[in-house]
């Protein structure tokens, strides 16, 4: 049978599945039932910086920049009333899974300002966090703000986490950047351990009826996978960290894709919302016939089979295929009829 070990962030990992920051940590059997069902690490719900005090983590600043200038950071946590848990309790529950679980769990902090983070990232550390993935969740929709002061804003952060604890540190980040591969570069560079590609921002719609902005959250699916695919395959081998895969990863196919493009971890939430923490057993026995079925001997001799430095036709991993796409799409809607039932 395929040996399913993989190496995350310096750790040791059963399998590349790993249940990702949600709510689904929150509660300790909960977290029982992931680990059970074969999760090899968790990631905890983050601390978000709104829950740290506001003067510690120079909030003021963003307010002051206009509260429009990050709707989504602010509707990101829209129940934070319900949601009561400050730092003190969070580090409690970290404490207490630490206690009760036997698989690595990693804290999380998710915010975009200075401040508070460092002494939050110590207070994870000592609450016996194997891990500590920093999510930065930012907008950037101060059009006085340039590309370089954002991304210099990217990297102060991580610096500065770095430079305060000795616990491996993951940066979560979201796909927008004018040049992501060289910001993966300058992350490593700044400390990051692992890149965790990529977080999903909130989308806001409008209501036609109220004309609010509605904040709701919808889950993601398998669609989504191929923003995380294509940039786990250009950056294996080209940043000298580990790669973790989150945003569309639901099946043992998804899973499975993401490591032949050189993920070291698939993560999920998405679809643990809407199978179950039990879920994780379908998709780590997935990944195990795959691997059998294929004569892998392991996870780590699939890892990177398919990325863009190992693949035949490397530019597919960028615009080439684009044109041919796009020019030899057919539409399944046979639209020129009258009915525009899709084709047999
Ligand atoms: C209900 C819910 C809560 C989440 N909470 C957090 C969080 O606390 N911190 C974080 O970094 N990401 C959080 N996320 C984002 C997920 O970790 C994940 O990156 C994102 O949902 C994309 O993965 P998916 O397609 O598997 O859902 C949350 C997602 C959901 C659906």
């Amino acid at each position: 049978m395929a040996d399913l070990r993989t190496r995350y962030l310096g750790l040791e990992l059963a399998n590349p599945v790993v249940p990702s920051a949600s709510t689904l940590s929150s509660r300790i059997d909960t977290l029982k039932r992931l680990q059970d069902a074969g999760a090899a690490a968790v990631v905890m719900q983050s601390l978000f910086e709104e829950q740290i005090e506001h003067e510690e983590i120079e909030i003021d600043r963003m307010l002051e920049a206009g509260t429009n200038s990050f709707p989504e950071a602010i509707t990101y946590v829209p129940e934070l009333e319900d949601y009561n848990i400050g730092p003190d309790a969070y580090v409690r529950h970290l404490e207490q899974t630490k206690e009760e679980l036997e698989i690595p769990v990693i804290g999380s902090l998710n915010g975009a300002s200075k401040g508070g983070w460092v002494r939050h990232a110590k207070l994870i550390r000592d609450a016996g966090a194997d891990a500590l993935e920093l999510n930065i969740y930012y907008v950037a929709a101060d059009p006085n703000l340039t590309s370089a002061e954002v991304e210099q804003r990217y990297i102060d952060l991580v610096a500065a986490v770095r430079s305060s604890v000795e616990i491996p540190l993951a940066v979560k980040v979201g796909p927008f950047f004018s040049s992501m591969a060289n910001m993966a570069r300058r992350l490593v560079e700044a400390g990051a351990d692992g890149l965790v590609l990529f977080n999903r921002f909130l989308q806001p719609d409008i209501d036609l009826e109220t004309l609010g902005v509605d904040p709701t959250l919808h889950l993601s699916t398998s669609e989504e996978l191929r923003l995380p695919l294509r940039w786990i395959a250009i950056l294996r081998g080209r940043v000298d960290a580990s790669l973790a895969a989150t945003t569309g990863v639901h099946t043992w196919e998804d899973a499975m894709k993401l490591i032949l493009a050189g993920a070291d971890a698939t993560m999920m939430a998405s679809a643990l919302f809407k199978h179950g923490p039990e879920h994780v057993r379908t998709v780590v026995d997935g990944i195990r016939t795959w691997l059998d079925e294929h004569e892998y001997a392991s996870v780590e001799q699939a890892k990177g089979s398919v990325s863009q430095a190992a693949c035949p036709d490397p530019v597919a991993f960028e615009r080439s295929n684009y044109m041919r796409a796009v020019v030899n799409y057919t539409s399944p809607y046979d639209w020129r009829a009258a009915s525009s039932e899709p084709r047999a």
